[in-house]
């Protein structure tokens, strides 16, 4: 089942330990362990997951939809805001009871949470049935980690944070075979004051365009048809790098690749969104017409509490920019309201800026105080009770304006990747270049193909009819 070849620049170490547990696991479990895969947070830990169930694969694991038969159970957490890590330590505990049943089941923590030393602390000591805890830099290490636990018998808790060379070639077992994630560089060097994120994830790290180049050449010949390249911060691809290549030149090279398919990317900043990436796209004829682009509050005061070196009216000759080389391009955004200090006058330049942009649909946060960012330790005078009638207010202008972009769509004709089965028999969901869904008659043929659909009416759902 193994062969020592192919493997490219993933650390032979760590294949020596894959062989070695591998030879163990049926002597263990006497079938073929079964693994059960729990993802919280955003797009980069679903891809760093699929990179985990890559290695899990390769070591001889199955998958399995439920913890109840599975003899493998890692949770990949999140930090971005308090809610997610309240969850986490609730779905962790409930694993307990299911270990007593199978006291062989190996069970791990790993992820943005388990990154801060607070809570590997906290699973250490008040945890003592998690096997595993590893921070987001060493996912690699997963054979190693597991053939330690298996061997010794001690707990594994592996957390450094070296910003160290990027690992190439770990297995990937992706979760779609339509659309599929390309993480094209790692963690963030930005430290806007609300966000945990540069500290659980590390520096500023980019991929090589040699090896994006092959990773995106292996999906379109795998038969994706969307590749959404992903980082924390696209858009600063290349930045201390020695390779010479920014983002708007390797998003022309990705797009020279032969194939039908597009690229999407996220997330882009604001403060490294140029004209040339711009030009870039509009250049590019397999990248979509949407645009991520957070722009987190429309105050200029709030703006720099948050260190996010851009301004409102920065932004809004982007937006601009981009409509004016690509018309027919969707906005989509990031908010968080009630950031410290932030008064009723700085909520109301943040739907301002809401109207004037129109974004085809937002993903509008209240700010969660993050234990060790400085915004954390700034005065915050307004209630919850206020920042949610603010937030509510916000959401009635976004619901408004989403179903304005909806309806402005109706009589048009769009291309779009043909998905997946509607709920409703002999019907198919496929989204547009933009951020649209469109549900069209069509047979299950279609699904994985791109098509133009016309689109007839919008009755909170968008409906059309199949062109070709
Ligand atoms: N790197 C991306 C995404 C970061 S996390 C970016 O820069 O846009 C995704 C979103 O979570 C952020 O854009 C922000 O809107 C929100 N967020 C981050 N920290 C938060 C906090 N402490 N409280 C509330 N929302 C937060
Ligand atoms: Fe967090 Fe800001 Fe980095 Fe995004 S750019 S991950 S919001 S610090
Ligand atoms: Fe959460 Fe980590 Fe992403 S904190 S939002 S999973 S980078």
């Amino acid at each position: 089942m193994f062969s020592y070849d192919d493997f490219g620049a993933f650390p032979p170490e760590q294949i020596a330990y894959a062989k070695a547990v591998s030879d163990r696991l049926f002597d263990i479990y006497k079938h073929k362990p079964l693994a059960y895969i729990v993802t919280y947070g955003c797009q980069q830990n679903v891809s760093d997951s699929e990179r985990i169930k890559g290695i899990l694969e390769f070591l001889g694991y199955g998958f399995t939809d439920s913890p109840d038969n599975a003899d493998f159970v890692l949770f990949n957490t999140c930090a971005v805001r308090e809610h997610a890590e309240d969850r986490v330590y609730g779905n962790v505990g409930a694993i307990k009871k299911l270990k007593k049943s199978n006291p062989d089941m190996l069970l791990c923590v790993c992820g943005c949470m388990a990154q801060q030393e607070k809570n590997a602390q906290r699973f250490k000591s008040s945890f003592p049935y998690v096997d595993i805890v590893f921070g987001t830099q060493v996912s690699y290490r997963l054979p190693e980690f597991i053939y330690r636990r298996l061997t010794t018998g001690k707990r594994v808790f592996e957390l450094s944070l070296d910003n160290g060379d990027i690992v190439e070639d770990i297995p990937v077992r992706r979760d779609g075979k339509i659309r599929g994630w390309l993480p094209i560089m790692y963690g963030c060097n930005n430290f806007c004051t609300y966000c945990i994120v540069p500290y659980v994830r590390g520096r500023e790290r980019s991929r090589s365009p040699e090896s994006i180049l092959r990773e995106a050449k292996e999906m379109v010949n795998a038969g994706f048809k969307e590749i959404t390249l992903l980082g924390q911060n696209v858009n600063s691809y290349g930045k201390g790098s020695p390779y010479g290549v920014n983002f708007a030149q390797l998003l022309k090279m990705i797009n020279g690749i032969d194939g039908d398919f597009r690229i999407r990317f996220m997330t882009s900043h604001p403060k490294d969104c140029t004209s040339q990436l711009l030009d870039a796209m509009a250049e590019c004829e397999k990248v979509e017409r949407h645009l991520h682009l957070p722009f987190q509050s429309g105050s200029d005061r709030i703006l720099k509490l948050m260190n996010r070196h851009y301004d409102r009216e920065t932004y809004l000759k982007l937006i601009d920019y981009a409509r004016k080389r690509m018309p027919d391009i969707a906005f989509t955004s990031d908010i968080i309201v009630g950031f410290p200090g932030e008064t009723y006058e700085d909520f109301k330049q943040t739907v301002s800026l809401v109207e004037r942009v129109k974004f085809a649909s937002l993903f509008t946060f209240i700010f969660s105080p993050r234990n060790g960012t400085p915004a954390s330790n700034m005065e915050d005078s307004i209630s919850r009770e206020e920042k949610g009638k603010w937030f509510s207010q916000l959401l009635e202008v976004q619901d408004r304006i989403s179903k304005e972009y909806s309806i402005s769509l109706v009589g048009k004709t769009v291309r779009v990747l043909c998905e997946e089965k509607s709920t409703k028999e002999g019907f198919l969901i496929g989204k547009s270049s933009g951020t649209a869904s469109v549900e069209f008659q069509a047979d299950d043929t279609y699904i994985g193909k791109f098509a133009d659909v016309h689109i007839d009416e919008y009755t909170n759902v968008l409906k059309g009819t199949l062109i070709k």
